[in-house]
């Protein structure tokens, strides 16, 4: 008989592993007004994990986040600002023993670890859900096959004005980005778009993606922390004034953008060059949750990822632009935020029919720390004390997801393989959740080893909102490192 499972559904309990190892300083802050249920479920945690727990001064802010590549060739052509620096996934590859033959990273994003494994001829495969993530990996892919003349080529077609020239394709405009161009700009957009479709097909990949390049530049919006910023001149009710200043033509941007690619490119200062042969890359489109079992086991040596925080980010707001762009309407965007990994307000539960995630959905719903968090976030909402109610059930979601993510890839992973899960604790109604804990209890229930928890020596601050109700108290960034035996 097969069993069906959702995934929003609860279920019975796990057990914690041996306490091990001590930690200095008590995970949560001692004056955090919290109820002994979660200080003593985390300070167990703190115990068991405590001993594996380093500080590791590579881990700066720069490292761990996008800021790395920001003049990095290549990797700086598009500003994704969630991702992690080509050199972390270098140095994870380090400490990941041999160079492992192929790589697996179920969050792709931007790509920076299949580009930065690639680079040193470790075949990657990622899972990436926005279809932002397609075109970087796709331009890239086609950039790595041109040759003389395909350059010749692209630049032929920036100096011949053809993207002014011809009909104009109607830009989507969705409600979340309604004004968000200078006309000018967007009457330059919809030519572009007419006469991409003109352009030799070689260059249509790198055409759309230096188009997705420069959008927020030439826009009234900036992307900011959570929220798309907007400037007063969009024509929108604002409640505060911002001014970004003056903005580039979409057209001037676009010749910039592409100058840029063209010459990063040509000189490839190092992107692919430090080994003999290229690693292949694959991108798969769709969910992880989707994807992972599909793919058949134990055919990776590394698993390296950055999965969504649990907070409350949107990328389907924050990328609107871009998605736009690529032709993606209100049904569509709203389909994308339903199958995103669980980590806004507005995710309902997911329904997946799966009975091998029967494990998994109990690791979850047994966890005594979650356990408690839960409780202890649905006493808030009672109270009132939640800024929003749903936060009680996208926490919950959050990891339940993760634990079938975390499942899946312990599937996917070889005998010795590494797990490299780069992720940030976050806070809700004055409660510190330690995230890396609670993702490194599932791995644990997954058959892999706990190897370390890597601190980044700069904590993270809280949002705006935690810090009015709450104060503000250091949450950990860390890498969590697992392994399988
Ligand atoms: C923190 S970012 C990863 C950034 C990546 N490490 C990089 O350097 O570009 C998390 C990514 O997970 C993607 N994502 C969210 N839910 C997903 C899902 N269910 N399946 C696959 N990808 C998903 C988001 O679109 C986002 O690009």
């Amino acid at each position: 008989m097969t069993e069906s499972l959702q995934i929003g559904e609860t279920s019975t309990a796990t057990r914690a592993g041996a306490a091990r190892g001590v930690v200095k300083k008590p995970s949560l802050p001692p004056d955090a007004p919290l109820p002994s249920g979660v200080r003593k479920a985390d300070d167990l945690l703190a115990r068991r994990f405590g001993g594996v727990m380093r500080v590791s001064p590579f881990l700066t802010r720069q490292i761990v986040s996008f800021q790395a590549n920001k003049t990095k060739p290549r990797y700086r052509w598009f500003k994704y600002k969630e991702a992690f620096s080509a050199d972390l996934v270098k140095y994870l590859l380090s400490i990941a023993g041999a160079r492992p033959d192929a790589v697996l990273d179920p969050f792709a994003g931007m790509g920076t670890s299949l580009f930065a494994c690639a680079g040193v001829g470790t075949d990657a495969d990622g899972v990436e859900l926005l279809p932002v993530g397609h075109c970087i990996v796709g331009a890239h892919n086609s950039l790595a096959n041109f040759g003389a003349d395909d350059f010749s080529a692209l630049e032929k077609w920036r100096s011949s004005g053809a993207r002014q020239n011809g009909r104009r394709l109607p830009l989507n405009e969705l409600r979340i980005t309604a004004g968000a161009y200078p006309p000018e700009s967007r009457a330059q957009i919809e030519s572009f778009l007419g006469a991409l479709e003109a352009a030799p097909a070689q260059l249509q990949p790198v055409l759309r993606f230096a188009a997705l390049c420069v959008l927020e530049d030439a826009s009234y919006t900036r992307k900011d922390g959570q929220f798309l910023r907007w400037d007063n001149r969009s024509g929108r009710q604002l409640k505060q004034q911002f001014h970004k200043g003056k903005l580039p033509s979409f057209a001037d941007a676009l010749d910039k953008k592409i100058a840029q690619i063209i010459r990063d490119a040509r000189a490839d200062g190092g992107f692919f060059s430090s080994c003999e042969k290229r690693g292949k890359i694959r991108l798969f489109p769709g969910s992880c949750l989707d994807v992972l079992p599909s793919l058949p086991g134990e055919s990776y040596d590394a698993v390296l990822t950055s999965p969504p925080y649990c907070n409350r980010y949107d990328y389907t707001r924050t990328y609107a632009l871009e998605l736009a762009l690529l032709g993606a309407d209100e049904k569509e965007i709203s389909d994308l935020r339903q199958r995103m990994l669980t980590c806004t307000v507005e995710n309902r539960p997911k329904t997946i029919v799966r009975k091998e995630w029967r494990a998994p959905l109990e690791w979850a719903g047994g966890h005594p720390l979650l356990g408690e968090i839960v409780r202890f976030l649905e006493e808030q909402r009672r109270r009132g004390l939640l800024n929003n109610g749903a936060i009680v059930r996208m926490v919950s979601e959050y990891f339940r997801e993760m634990a079938c993510v975390i499942y899946e890839c312990a599937r996917l992973m070889r005998r010795g393989a590494a797990f490299f899960m780069v992720n940030d604790n976050v806070r809700y109604g004055g409660a510190d959740i330690s995230v890396d804990f609670i993702l490194s209890g599932f791995a644990e229930s997954a058959g892999l080893e706990v190897q370390n928890i890597l601190v980044s020596p700069q904590t993270k601050g809280n949002s705006s909102q935690q810090m009015g109700a709450h104060g503000r108290s250091a949450l950990r960034k860390c890498v969590c490192v697992w392994r399988k035996p």
